[in-house]
């Protein structure tokens, strides 16, 4: 049945086909989180965030960054496609569990590292691997409780909670102040992160959707186990795939800017500095999914202050059709190679909300693209 903005349904396969509903990420109350052994492997040496653990973010930069998330949800509606936004939590509050504490909470701009839409009708909450980020969901509920109310079939899930003791990470390697890039790009290579094989742990934006297929990077914020339990979770007739990037990047956190599906069979923009393994192509070559190169950042550093993300936002754009891209307006060189591709490409200027959580699939959450259930991989 054809989709109707009057009719709430929740249904997303994968990352390219036609986007109806979408949710949209808000700067509200943004934290800079205190010290915890996920974030501070996280955060680079040379970064202007080492040292700038705590407290919310000053408000004229939140004002910003709402001002520009604000525009990008007009843009969408004016577009056609229903917008939803999160109701912010006090990011202030402590948060104690039984086996930690953490003075203070994140934020709510990127939904996509929260919420996973799979297939119909399901929308799924990560585990989280921050302690800081435990409790991010609780943004998301007035809309997930919303979307219950109004399809009869949304089931909404939630992986288990993860205890995140300090058996989850691995001290005191990745704890020790100065580790140095080729120390972290070795750890990288060997698939040694900072998260331990403890328990099951997975952010969404490590997963990306083909179909019956997910693909799910290996990496600082997504463990083994974490990978086995999206495994056992999905009836059988899906496929999860485990993608590595080395020796590229020294932070492995989240696959959205690193691999981007554009539309099906196929083509996918790779990071250059993270290009997937020979030993990994193969599925993809052998079921015409050609993987280009993706252009060069227009940028040299990503914008201050204190943002978590490198420069390869550049390739974090939100695909609205298999034809039709937003990439962020500042990224002139994406854009023209999206435009090469075959891409008609829509400009959305976002970049001072990166500091916040990324760039434009971070801000985003699939609740319905047309299309179903597709094998994109029939020669496995
Ligand atoms: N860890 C990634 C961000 C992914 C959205 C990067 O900084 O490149």
């Amino acid at each position: 049945m054809a989709w109707s903005p009057d009719k709430t349904e929740v249904k997303s396969w994968n990352e390219w086909d036609t986007l109806r509903h979408v949710i949209v990420g808000r700067a509200d109350d943004c934290h800079i989180p205190p010290e915890e052994p996920a974030l501070d492997a996280k955060v680079p040496e040379d970064s202007d965030m080492r040292g700038q653990w705590g407290g919310r973010r000053p408000q004229e930069t939140i004002d910003r960054a709402n001002e520009l998330l604000d525009n990008f949800a007009a843009q969408l509606r004016a577009r056609g496609i229903r917008v939803d936004r999160p109701v912010s939590i006090d990011h202030s509050q402590p948060v104690t569990t039984p086996d930690f504490h953490t003075d203070s909470q994140f934020g709510c701009m990127p939904p996509r590292d929260v919420l996973l839409t799979v297939g119909g009708h399901e929308m799924l909450e990560a585990t989280m691997s921050y302690r800081c980020r435990w409790f991010e969901y609780l943004n998301y509920r007035p809309l997930l409780q919303k979307y219950w109310e109004e399809d009869p079939r949304f089931r909404h899930e939630a992986a288990p909670k993860p205890r995140l003791t300090d058996a989850d990470y691995h001290p005191p390697d990745y704890l020790s102040e100065k580790i140095g890039v080729e120390k972290r790009l070795e750890w990288a290579a060997e698939k040694f992160f900072v998260t331990t094989e403890e328990e099951p742990l997975f952010d969404a934006a490590d997963v990306l959707r083909f179909g019956r297929d997910l693909v799910v990077q290996h990496g600082f914020t997504t463990n083994l186990k974490g990978i086995e339990w999206l495994r056992r979770h999905f009836p059988p007739d899906h496929r999860v795939h485990t993608v590595n990037f080395p020796p590229g990047d020294p932070y492995p956190i989240h696959i959205d800017a690193t691999f981007t599906p554009l539309r099906p069979p196929g083509l996918i923009v790779n990071n250059p500095q993270r290009r997937l393994p020979e030993e990994q192509r193969g599925m993809f070559e052998k079921n015409g999914w050609e993987i280009v190169d993706a252009a060069q950042p227009a940028h040299n550093t990503p914008p201050p202050p204190l943002c978590y993300s490198s420069t390869w936002l550049s390739m974090n754009v939100l695909v609205l059709d298999p034809k039709t891209v937003c990439v962020e307006k500042s990224e002139v060189y994406q854009a023209e190679q999206m435009d090469k591709l075959g891409m008609e490409v829509v400009e959305v200027e976002l970049r001072d909300a990166y500091a916040f959580g990324g760039g434009l699939h971070c801000c985003t959450a699939d609740v319905y693209r047309d299309g179903d259930c597709e094998d994109y991989f029939p020669n496995l």
